[in-house]
């Protein structure tokens, strides 16, 4: 049986790659930032809760101590680190913090596993901030598109992403970035403008509400499923050497569109209830993503299953109901 250990094992990505994990019987182990609501730190987790809850374990990228404590305890095969402050706008209130768990989390994390496991393999979750404004000539960011961030989140993840290559070069470790593009799910968190939008439009439907206030409605964003991206994650540990790897749709959509779709299926009409506020703008933006995914295609075989449609539409439904897949 493999053991893999996941860092944000109760973010999104962290709930579906543990019930993937799981289905492909493997022991899974998680590390949890302590939350003051303690039922906050594992509602993503409700179908895997009864399986991993011995295996769960406080601890935090900021403290190396904590790392290397449970992979010690842990002696995995293989780590998914997923853990992050994640949201790209308030990375500009919160700089240092950001910097301190995404960067210098990512190099506590790696010296742990150079010293403790040092033959576990390990992902890396980069991500498409990384580019910035960079597009290639035919409007593609990919694996050898230039990095030029335009966050101090997106900063961080390229110091991350820099330092996973150098350590896989200086010391033959096996680890490999996974460039995601936007991926989100119902369980998605409410501030990320998917989640945000849907779940405003069905409060409007619902007469609970009466408008939605937007930063940028022109940003434009390749958006995927979760589901299909932590499976992509999965296959980058499988292959027969560490590499980075872009994982995404190819397709992109404005946040116009988003808006456009979701208030369309609840038979809204956007502009009633839609507002500008520029709290929601972040100081420098990054316009347009849109990422070729060849290579993971190609050599790992993936390639995303479900729409932005369709993954709107399940979205909704969460929120019109009780579904929750
Ligand atoms: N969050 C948010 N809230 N975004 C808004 C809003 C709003 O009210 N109005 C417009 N937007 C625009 C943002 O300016 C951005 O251009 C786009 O919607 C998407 O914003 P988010 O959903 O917050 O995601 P993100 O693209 O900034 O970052 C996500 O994707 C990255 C990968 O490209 C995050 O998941 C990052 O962690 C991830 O690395």
């Amino acid at each position: 049986m493999k053991k893999a250990l996941i860092t944000g094992i109760n973010g999104q990505d962290g709930s579906y790659l543990t019930e993937l994990l799981l289905q492909k019987k493997y022991e899974v182990h998680g590390i949890l930032k302590r939350n003051s609501v303690a039922e906050n730190q594992t509602s993503r987790l409700e179908y895997a809760y009864e399986e991993i809850k011995d295996n769960l374990y406080y601890a935090d990228m900021t403290d190396m101590a904590s790392l290397t404590r449970v992979l010690q305890e842990v002696q995995p095969d293989e780590i998914y680190h997923l853990a992050a402050q994640s949201h790209v706008r308030i990375s500009f209130d919160q700089p240092i913090y950001t910097a301190q768990t995404v960067a210098i989390g990512t190099m506590n994390l790696l010296e742990a596993i150079r010293l403790i496991c040092p033959k576990a393999k390990m992902y890396q979750a980069s991500s498409s901030e990384m580019f910035g404004n960079n597009v290639d000539g035919d409007g593609f960011q990919r694996e050898t598109t230039p990095m030029n961030p335009v966050s101090p989140y997106g900063c961080a993840k390229v110091f991350g992403y820099n330092l996973v290559r150098n350590y896989r070069n200086s010391y033959g470790l096996f680890l490999s970035n996974g460039i995601l593009f936007n991926h989100e799910s119902p369980r998605r968190g409410t501030n990320f403008v998917t989640n945000k939008v849907v779940k405003e439009a069905v409060k409007i439907k619902q007469g609970l509400s009466d408008r939605l206030e937007l930063g940028n409605l022109n940003a434009s964003r390749d958006w995927g499923h979760a589901k299909d991206y932590v499976r992509c994650m999965w296959l980058m540990l499988q292959h027969d050497k560490p590499d980075d790897f872009v994982c995404s749709t190819g397709v992109s959509h404005t946040v116009k569109d988003l808006v456009e779709y979701v208030f369309g299926k609840l038979d809204l009409n956007w502009k009633d209830y839609v507002v500008k506020n520029e709290k929601y703008y972040r100081p420098e933006e990054l316009d347009v993503l849109k990422g070729d995914s060849s290579k993971a295609r190609k050599e790992l075989g993936w390639k995303p299953l479900i729409t932005f449609e369709g993954m709107l539409d399940q979205m909704i439904t969460y929120w019109t109901g009780t579904y929750w897949d």
